[in-house]
């Protein structure tokens, strides 16, 4: 059975006092059996805010922080980047790398992507690989073929003893921020599609233990039927993770499977 992971990804919002309330509310209202080794929660803020969130949620087990975006480079004169060797000193666990907003605002290239995919495992940190298509491909039925493709080209030329420490996010680019929700129908087939690669590539044993999340304005009402879905392993949340009443019931929908 596949880790299940719910994944709040804040993009570019939050003050430094909003970050703080926002984190004090979500652990706040934790209860026992929301967080568990099959069940764990991510917070993935803007960089600045990633001490103060890591330092609240160090001693909560089951509970980490992520980062939105690594370099492609190790260290050096690369200004305004932030490495994943930085990231992992700090204590993060995870790193999205190739959001449809960072490939469509700052131009990411598979090449770029799979440099950040190899920094951040080097650094022992597990990426969250993003993954989705836009309208007119889906309406092309041309979406399975375009996904499939963006993982052989970002991600599976990586030895079988990386890509276990790897999780992919679908997120359909027609469903992000749009509050137009992929069906769970749309959602179990991709996803079922995506494990069947993983295994036709890395063996079944990889494919069912892999950890595949949706995103895509995923919500404190839609997400029990999301995640209800077998192929289903938790979420991407973007807006909803910026209300933590929303958070919160979207951590408490992930079935125990
Ligand atoms: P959304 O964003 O939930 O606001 O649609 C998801 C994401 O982009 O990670």
């Amino acid at each position: 059975m596949s880790i299940k992971l719910i994944a709040g990804n804040w993009k570019m919002n939050t003050s430094l006092e909003e970050a703080n309330q926002l984190i004090d509310e979500i652990i706040k209202n934790l209860e026992d059996g929301d967080l568990s080794a099959e069940k764990k929660v991510a917070i993935i803020p803007p960089f600045p805010f990633i001490d103060l969130v890591l330092n609240k949620i160090k001693t909560i087990p089951n509970f980490y922080v992520g980062a939105q975006d690594c370099s492609p480079f190790d260290n050096g004169a690369y200004t305004g980047d932030v490495s994943a060797k930085m990231l992992k000193s700090l204590g993060v666990e995870y790193c999205i790398i190739g959001h449809s907003e960072r490939r469509l605002h700052h131009q990411e290239t598979n090449l770029t992507l799979s440099e950040k995919v190899e920094q951040a495992l080097n650094n022992d940190i597990r990426p969250i690989f993003c993954c989705g298509e836009n309208l007119e491909i889906r309406e092309a039925n041309q979406h399975i073929e375009f996904i499939l493709k963006q993982l052989y080209d970002g991600l599976f030329f990586l030895p079988k003893e990386k890509i276990v420490k790897t999780i992919i996010a679908y997120e359909p680019i027609w469903a992000i921020g749009t509050g137009k929700t992929a069906t769970s129908q749309q959602a179990q087939e991709m996803h079922a599609a995506i494990r069947n690669e993983i295994s036709k590539n890395y063996g079944a044993e990889i494919g069912t233990y892999f950890t595949i999340l949706y995103g895509g304005s995923c919500n404190a009402k839609n997400a029990a039927e999301l995640f209800a879905c077998p192929d289903v392993d938790g979420g991407l949340i973007g807006g909803a993770s910026l209300n933590a009443a929303d958070f919160l019931k979207i951590i408490k929908s992930l079935p125990k499977k």
